[in-house]
């Protein structure tokens, strides 16, 4: 007895006052219909269907193949949405289980309860609801007096009496399959010209059949994102899921309030995260890390025992024992080996540090390789762009660059090589030489 997600998505979002789809905002990084998407595939059988029309293309393009797809021609309301997927899905499975792109809360967990009961449900429908004071214009569910569900209203069709009702409808359910594709064919048309999904409510009692609930007990589920203050909630609501599940897991949030971890963010156990800090993509962090304050750290891997103080770092790669900050700025293509110390206004990209590299004070090193142990002056720089081409800089181990030394790519300097303070270095230089001036010239070969 197969399960088929049906995942609606093709409103425009009006209220948004977007370009962009309304279900592609992002939460915590990822685009409201990945985490619909990821709820629901993970307790159905088949790839879950995604019935899109406003801004098809660009959802068709940023899903991917996690979903099939059926376009909605003409937004007809929720039940013409469903029904658009007929055609696709007649007996594929036994059960649907229908909810919108727009609730990027609920979660998989909360879908599996409701295909559970539907299963055990003699009737076609299972739905969730849930109880609160904040009625945020969703339909009111009404109750026979032996407590039976008789039927939903939406807001704008209800009554005072009805709008008074504390019990709403969440907008996730699940069908018997095939049931379903008939019911829709006879829903009516409603005052707002719209085919509702909801009007299924109705025919099944109408035909004696049962209608079941199940209760959402945890608010932050049904939040369902109409405008950017929803939005914004949602945001709220995944971050502090998302900060509680890697508190659970050992890493220490001092501050969870201004803590912003992506859903793909891997954190070791020990590692303490300091307030304003943003781990984003697919970043990855050792145990026993120190980050931040005042940090953002994308699409980075992190070793184990490393100090990040109020730096960016953006694709680099840090082996165990590195510390960096405040204010290091790490590109694309930075690898720092095993206890590189990057100190203050330090940039690198495109370059590997050997390990125990130490570069204290405002560098920058382009396009660069550093062997083990050489020492970085403050104010050095790669020279490495001429206007047109980018030049690669060769430092062997154990260099020592003085102070605000030039280094004019393309460039070798032999290992245990020294560069005088405010040298510019034209030519490469052999190793064990001692080299000053501008242009710098060798003057002393180095005994060790
Ligand atoms: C719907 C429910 C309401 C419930 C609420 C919960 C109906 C008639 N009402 O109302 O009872 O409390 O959700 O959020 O179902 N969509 C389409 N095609 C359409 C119309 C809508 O794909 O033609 C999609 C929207 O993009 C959205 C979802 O269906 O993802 C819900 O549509 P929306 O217009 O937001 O319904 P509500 O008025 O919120
Ligand atoms: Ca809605």
């Amino acid at each position: 007895m197969k399960t088929t997600s049906i995942i609606l998505a093709a409103g425009q979002g009006t209220r948004m006052k977007s370009d962009l789809p309304k279900v592609l905002h992002p939460v915590c990084g990822k685009p409201m219909v990945w985490h619909a998407l990821q709820a629901a595939q993970t307790v159905t059988d088949e790839k879950p269907v995604l019935i899109i029309g406003h801004g098809a293309e660009q959802v068709r393009e940023a899903v991917g193949d996690a979903a099939r797809f059926v376009i909605q021609e003409k937004r007809l309301g929720t039940g013409h949405a469903v029904q658009q997927a007929e055609s696709t899905l007649k007996g594929e499975s036994a059960f649907l289980l229908v909810s919108s792109a727009d609730m990027p809360l609920l979660r998989a967990g909360t879908l599996s309860r409701l295909i559970a009961a539907q299963k055990a449900n003699s009737g076609p429908i299972t739905m969730l609801t849930i109880i609160t004071d904040d009625p945020r214009g969703f339909g009111r569910i009404i109750r026979t007096e032996d407590g039976r569900v008789k039927a939903i209203v939406e807001e704008a069709d209800a009554t005072e009496a009805e709008k008074a009702v504390k019990e709403l409808n969440v907008g996730a359910y699940c069908f018997d399959a095939e049931w379903l594709w008939e019911a829709l064919k006879r829903i009516p048309l409603s005052a707002k010209g719209e085919y509702y999904l909801t009007d299924t409510v109705q025919l099944a009692v109408e035909a004696g059949l049962r209608v079941e609930s199940i209760l959402l007990e945890d608010a932050v589920e049904a939040i369902g994102v109409n405008t950017r203050i929803h939005l914004s909630e949602a945001e709220a609501g995944m971050r502090s899921r998302v900060n509680r599940e890697q508190m659970l897991k050992g890493v220490t949030l001092l501050d969870p309030a201004s803590t912003y971890i992506g859903m793909d963010v891997k954190i070791g156990q020990d590692t303490v995260i300091h307030p304003n800090t943003f781990l984003r993509g697919k970043t990855e962090i050792g145990k026993g890390c120190e980050i931040g304050p005042n940090t953002i750290i994308t699409d980075c891997k992190i070793g184990d025992r490393c100090e990040i103080l109020a730096s960016v770092l953006e694709k680099a790669v840090l082996e165990d024992d590195v510390d960096t900050g405040p204010f290091a700025r790490l590109r694309k293509g930075a690898y720092l080996s095993k206890g590189v110390h990057m100190g203050n206004f330090g940039e690198v990209k495109d370059s590997h540090l050997g390990e125990g590299v130490k570069m204290g004070h405002f560098s920058y090193i382009g396009n660069a390789t550093i062997g083990a142990e050489t020492n970085i002056g403050a104010g050095t720089i790669t020279c490495n762009y001429d206007g047109e081409k980018k030049h690669h800089t060769e430092i062997g181990e154990g260099v020592f660059i003085g102070s605000d030394t030039m280094l004019v790519a393309p460039l070798e300097i032999g290992d245990r090589a020294r560069t005088g303070a405010g040298s510019v270095v034209t030519k490469s230089v052999k190793e064990d030489t001692l080299v000053v001036g501008m242009p710098a010239r060798a003057i002393k070969t180095l005994k060790h």
